[in-house]
């Protein structure tokens, strides 16, 4: 187990904000039971909500955009957690900055807009002036000795992998982003996701807590509710187990295999790494990746498994069937690129009972919509998915916030949410201070 984990894990000494925690919130996290889904408090509250916000979205990595969002010098992005918002820019050295997104005079919010293209960053109120770097470059009328080196946008941390861009709000960012980035990077730099354009992004506002968007994309177990990705994503995805793959599963379970072992030959005769790396509790930027076949045709989310854009994503991958490559990093991302497209996922909580979940498709800079590709049939089997979750999370809200709602069991299949609770109880108790029942940690996935 990483050193971050057992540190606030072994010490029952109190962190840094076990001082405001109420023994009932204290004792949910020290009793949590291994294997069981979380009590309502953890779901429904405002105030675990806020604590949320605070412990798990202000001190772990986060994924907040792709490259693809910002190309050009000036571009940004705007992204919200909670109270907290952060701008995202491409400066005029091409490198990608993080600020808080506070006016460094009185604090009004500087940007409103989602995204957008700007020379300078100028605060409506009282008109002071950043540029992209946060430099404070103009503030008028000031009185004499007034310093403006001293007033630049606060930063935040940021991290680009692969032309995916993380932030962490916390002053002492975890360093093991370090360590994720050297495995995932050479997974994910064939696809050259950096110098891709964005063909489509849509915010779908679920109506459940966001750890249940979360859970939810971590088992298979309900797929049954997914006809259409069904198609071409082999259900058998989540069983870490052979034996424990249903036998109503077991056909599917021989085209897996098949198409599994076609795919390694190609994986390997174009170096492209494939074996499953899964460290979603064992580390503070929990992480899973993995290259999967896929069924059907295999080139891509589509009802018949055939390339959505005629034009691969990379120009190094002209090979059509690829499968998939598909990642997860708590606590609020993942991902799937195919030979033809990249589709990125990022939870956003809202509210105790609101979660956006922000869908974004990537294809080739060059790819044409309307002659290398339709916008429906790359986004369809995703967006009718999206949908499905989304119904499929809120009816696990309001089941949970029904008094007579009780911690149920994980079956098999469910072990990686399992993993993602484990993640989040641990993180919790690493920031406060709070020391676990030795008998119930689990070994690390
Ligand atoms: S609050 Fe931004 S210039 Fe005054
Ligand atoms: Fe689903």
């Amino acid at each position: 187990m990483n050193a971050h984990l057992v540190a606030g894990s072994a010490d029952a000494g109190a962190g840094p904000g076990a001082a405001h925690l109420d023994p009932e919130s204290h004792a949910l996290i020290a009793g949590r039971v291994v294997g069981r889904s979380l009590p309502a408090p953890f779901y429904v509250e405002q105030s675990w909500f806020e604590r949320d916000v605070e412990q798990i979205f202000s001190t772990r990595w986060l994924f907040a955009a792709a490259e693809a969002e910002i190309p050009d010098p000036g571009d940004y992005v705007t992204i919200n957690f909670g109270r907290r918002s952060v701008i995202i820019t491409r400066d005029d050295g091409n490198v990608v900055r993080a600020h808080h997104n506070v006016c460094r005079h009185r604090g009004a919010r500087l940007i409103t807009a989602q995204r957008g293209s700007t020379g300078t960053i100028v605060c409506a109120y009282h008109s002071w002036t950043y540029d992209m770097d946060g430099r404070l470059m103009f503030a008028d009328a000031q009185a004499p000795g007034f310093d403006k080196k001293c007033f630049s946008l606060r930063p935040v941390a940021v991290r680009t992998i692969a032309g995916l861009v993380f932030i962490c709000l916390a002053d002492d960012p975890p360093t093991d982003i370090d360590e994720v980035a050297g495995i995932v990077e050479p997974y994910l730099a064939p696809h050259h996701l950096a110098t891709a354009k964005v063909a489509k992004q849509t915010d779908l506002l679920e109506n459940g807590n966001w750890k249940l968007a979360m859970e939810n994309n971590r088992e298979c177990y309900h797929c049954d509710g997914h006809p259409e990705l069904l198609n071409v994503f082999f259900p058998t995805w989540g069983y870490s187990d052979a034996d424990a793959i249903p036998d109503r599963l077991r056909p599917v379970t021989d085209r897996y295999r098949a198409a599994t072992a076609e795919m390694v030959d190609v994986w390997q005769r174009l170096g492209l790494l494939y074996v499953r790396i899964a460290q979603l509790d064992s580390r503070p930027t929990g992480f899973h990746i993995e290259r999967e076949a896929m069924d059907l045709a295999g080139e891509s989310f589509t009802l018949d498994g055939t390339a959505a854009c005629t034009r691969p994503l990379s120009d190094d991958l002209p090979d059509r069937r690829l499968g998939r490559l598909s990642m997860h990093l708590q606590p609020n991302m993942w991902l799937h690129i195919t030979s033809d497209h990249a589709v990125l996922f990022s939870v956003i909580p809202v509210a105790p009972d609101q979660t956006l979940v922000r869908t974004t498709w990537l294809v080739h800079a060059d790819a044409v919509e309307g002659v290398d590709y339709r916008l429906d049939r790359l986004t369809g089997v995703w967006e009718i998915t999206n949908n499905q979750d989304a119904d499929l999370v809120a009816l696990a809200h309001r089941g949970i916030a029904d008094p007579a709602y009780r911690p149920g069991p994980y079956g098999p299949s469910e072990f990686q949410v399992e993993a993602f609770v484990n993640w989040y109880i641990t993180t919790l108790r690493s920031n406060l201070g709070i020391a676990p029942p030795v008998s119930s940690m689990p070994e690390p996935v």
